[in-house]
């Protein structure tokens, strides 16, 4: 018996010593054990998985990824919009791609107003003029071309086969092609998408052939085809044609810029966002840092308390928002003065535990000038520790709703997210000020927040999402559900989501998850409260600090939404 005993006494030693040694091989940050893309769409996932497979890098990856959105996800995924990447390399650099849109040449301060300075309903919005100059092809071939390992031509070809050979309607594809009133009176649109009122029903395969060409030309001839070729002559001529304003030079002009991203702390966490035109990243940091001021682990993550305090970072942030923010190449956003923690823990001073601030009291603070609903998100980690945060878009559902004839690509309405009529709300309700007026050329503000979070100097989260101004504080509470309340991130993405942005002063709750008590305590504490539907549709990607694994997290609230893991190659 005894020496059954301290037989498995040494077995169990020898076991032991055997999985240390394993796991500290598995603990190397380059020794991740897969690969994972998560996008709104399965079908984007999987080509982006593919790539991994054929051992392409994150980069590789997330171009594929979003190439195939633009054929399966046309609600937001797209050729015809813009967006923004955060890229952090397994060496420890980090940068960012700028691909937002921006305002043709002939737009100007008041084209969205009428002769008497009002806004004419839904011409920002929708339509032609509501258009700006497509990014996202130079965005993406920037980031291949410089970070990248493959040939443009090999990430173009599964977007380019999904259009070609078509694939399986979802219901919720279905749904939303079908009830889009914009698509029906686009006629292009109607035809692409709508098959002239014949909708396309769940089960049914789904071919995208003028699509597929412009893929091809794109594929073959390079990304410059679409700036400079015939898809730039397709666009200009349309527009001519039809009372746009996007010219061939508008195209030939267009560059995806490199920008430096900004980088913050959150209790020891390194983040990692996206800088202006995007006000995502600083707004974000900025609610993050007024944070810090309170215990939140001790409050809670369903406290009442939690949510007040939230909803108090966030209307404080928005007001600046709503004053600071701009394109940094043509006006100065005092980023340094907005990302000072002592400016941030001075905006905390003013809340109060016990009743909520009313927005109409909040102006935006005095930051030291130091110098100068539908969108989506994909996220890529590759087995070398390459990891890559994409949001981008058409801004609304299907953009303007205008189909270019014969090219097969919707055109976004990003011009809405500049303030047409400064200080009056855009499509998101949102104040804007002067230093988002339209100029010819200039990129309009946006709420993008791709991000990536570090602990140690090593990527533990990978997140972002689509829905407007919503994005800041679905990316807020996803990262505090893992840093404060220690959730998994399944658990942080799944949980129950709440928004403010200072104007309107409410507090809209996710109907799902919100107790009836909960609404009453906020209520009780001055706060107004908006039940709603789901805010956001988190994609992101968890790697465990420890072991390395990684975890891909498309959000239960997305309805075709997947995560695709790729194990490593042994
Ligand atoms: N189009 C939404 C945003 O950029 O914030």
């Amino acid at each position: 018996m005894k020496f059954i005993r301290s037989y498995f006494a040494l077995y169990s030693l020898i076991s032991v010593i055997l999985l240390s040694v394993l796991m500290r091989v598995e603990t190397r940050a380059d020794d991740l054990r897969s690969g994972v893309v998560t996008s709104a769409e399965f079908h984007a996932s999987e080509a982006g998985a593919q790539i991994l497979r054929n051992d392409g890098n994150a980069i590789d990856a997330a171009v594929a990824t979003a190439l195939a959105l633009a054929v399966t996800y046309p609600a937001a995924g797209n050729i015809g919009g813009g967006g923004f990447m955060v890229i952090r390399l397994a060496d420890g650099r980090s940068t960012t791609i700028d691909y937002r849109e921006v305002a043709p040449e002939l737009g100007g301060r008041n084209m969205y107003l009428d002769t008497n300075g009002n806004l004419i309903p839904d011409l920002s919005t929708h339509g032609i003029k509501a258009a700006g100059v497509p990014g996202t092809v130079a965005g993406l071939a920037l980031a291949l071309k410089k970070y990248g390992t493959m040939k443009w031509a090999d990430v173009v070809e599964p977007a380019r086969r999904l259009a070609y050979e078509g694939f399986l309607v979802s219901k919720h594809l279905a749904s939303s092609l079908k009830s889009d009133k914009w698509l029906t009176k686009d006629p292009e649109s109607c035809r692409v998408f709508q098959r002239n009122g014949n909708f396309y029903r769940e089960g049914e395969i789904f071919k995208q052939p003028e699509l597929a060409a412009t893929l091809k030309r794109i594929k073959e001839i390079g990304p410059d085809e679409f700036y400079r070729g015939e898809t730039a002559k397709q666009i200009a001529r349309f527009m001519k044609s039809s009372g746009g304003l996007i010219t061939e030079k508008d195209l030939s002009k267009y560059r995806a810029i490199e920008r430096k991203p900004v980088v913050g702390q959150y209790r020891g966490y390194t983040i990692i966002t996206m800088p202006p035109p995007s006000s995502g990243g600083i707004v974000l940091l900025q609610m993050l840092q007024t944070l810090e001021s309170f215990d939140m682990t001790q409050i809670g993550a369903t406290s009442p308390q939690h949510y007040h305090l939230l909803a108090e970072a966030m209307r404080r942030a928005f007001a600046d928002r709503s004053e600071y923010f701009g394109d940094p190449d043509y006006v100065k956003v005092p980023m340094k003065g907005l990302l000072d923690p002592a400016y941030n823990k001075s905006r905390a001073q003013d809340i109060q535990l016990t009743r909520a601030t009313p927005s109409s009291s909040i102006k935006p603070g005095e930051p030291q000038p130091h110098e100068s609903t539908e969108t989506t998100h994909f996220s890529v980690v590759d087995a070398h520790g390459n990891a890559v945060s994409n949001t981008y878009t058409l801004n609304f559902l299907h953009g303007s709703g205008v189909t270019v004839p014969g090219a097969g690509f919707l055109l976004n309405d990003e011009m809405d997210d500049f303030a047409a009529k400064p200080g009056a709300a855009n499509g998101f309700g949102l104040i804007q000020g002067e230093k988002n007026a339209i100029a010819p050329h200039k990129r309009p503000l946006s709420s993008m927040t791709p991000t990536i979070v570090l602990k140690n100097n090593k990527p533990i989260l990978v997140v972002g999402s689509p829905g407007g101004p919503t994005i800041i504080n679905s990316v807020l509470q996803v990262i505090l559900n893992i840093v404060d309340h220690k959730m998994s991130v399944m658990e942080a993405v799944n949980a129950t989501r709440m928004h403010h942005q200072w104007m309107p002063d409410e507090i809209a709750m996710e109907r799902r998850g919100t107790q009836t008590s909960t609404v009453d305590s906020l209520k009780s504490l001055g706060h107004t409260v908006r039940l709603q539907g789901t805010i956001g549709d988190v994609q992101a990607i968890g790697v465990d600090p420890i072991t390395g694994a990684v975890t891909g997290v498309s959000d239960p609230r997305s309805a075709d939404g997947r995560a695709v893991s790729v194990p490593a190659k042994r």
